[in-house]
């Protein structure tokens, strides 16, 4: 049970006092009947009308964005523009970016409000891989393979998981892509300066079953389909 102000306010329908305004309007209707009260509750069942356009409560969303350089993982910021500051339309007020990315780092950032999926996805437990392409100062070669497919010694004395690395090209400036299975701090970066190189752009291309759409340029971002949704749950 839920307000009938709320339901259409939490749909974006409009702010609390103008749905208030919309609904006294007769703008609204409740299983086909036009009512008045604001304070009315709608249950679970119930068809919701705005302007006789059906109004779907969905508790949570889901985006995902092609994070550009320059902008922070974090919901707020004095500074700098933040990730959420890219989503323009936003359905919910309580979106968070699931995991951060360096702010010169770009690609794939799940934005939802969805605590529950965020908490598994991120939970070390469960080694959800990511997928990262870099360019890399220096010429990686099999012996960073091999490194990376031991682990290497990060931060902290940390040894990572067993990685996967996939040369691209070999040379001065090389590309690769790496999987890995856990999220430390700066770890792609800190991986390459183990084995002595320096990343010079980065990007995710996913993470778990999601995959960066390729037609999202740096900035934009989509609604995830039901489908991406329901097989990140299965996780
Ligand atoms: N590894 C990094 O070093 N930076 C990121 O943003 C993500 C993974």
């Amino acid at each position: 049970m839920i307000r009938l102000d709320k339901y259409l306010a939490d749909m974006q329908i409009g702010s609390r006092s103008e749905v208030k305004a919309y609904i006294r309007k007769g703008r609204v209707k409740v299983n086909n009947i036009v009512v008045s009260d604001p304070n009315l509750k709608v249950k679970e069942g119930d068809s919701i009308f705005f302007d006789d356009n059906i109004v779907t409560y969905e508790k949570h969303s889901y985006y995902m964005l092609n994070k550009p350089a320059g902008v922070v993982s974090a919901t707020r910021d004095n500074l700098s523009e933040t990730v959420l500051d890219c989503i323009k339309d936003k359905k919910h007020k309580d979106l968070f970016p699931v995991g951060r990315l360096d702010k010169d780092t770009e690609g794939l950032l799940l934005i939802t409000n969805d605590g529950e999926l965020a908490h598994r996805l991120l939970s070390p437990k469960r080694h959800v891989d990511k997928v990262y392409y870099a360019t890399v100062k220096g010429v990686v070669n099999d012996d960073d393979k091999e490194a990376f497919a031991k682990g290497v010694i990060i931060g902290d004395n940390y040894r990572t998981l067993p990685a996967s690395l996939q040369i691209i090209a070999s040379a001065e400036i090389s590309e690769i892509k790496l999987t890995i299975h856990e999220g430390k701090f700066h770890q792609v970066k800190q991986m390459f300066e183990a084995v002595g190189k320096e990343v010079i752009y980065l990007k995710r291309l996913s993470m778990g079953s999601l995959i960066l759409d390729p037609k999202l340029k740096t900035g934009e971002y989509r609604f995830l389909t039901e489908e991406e949704i329901a097989r990140l749950k299965e996780i």
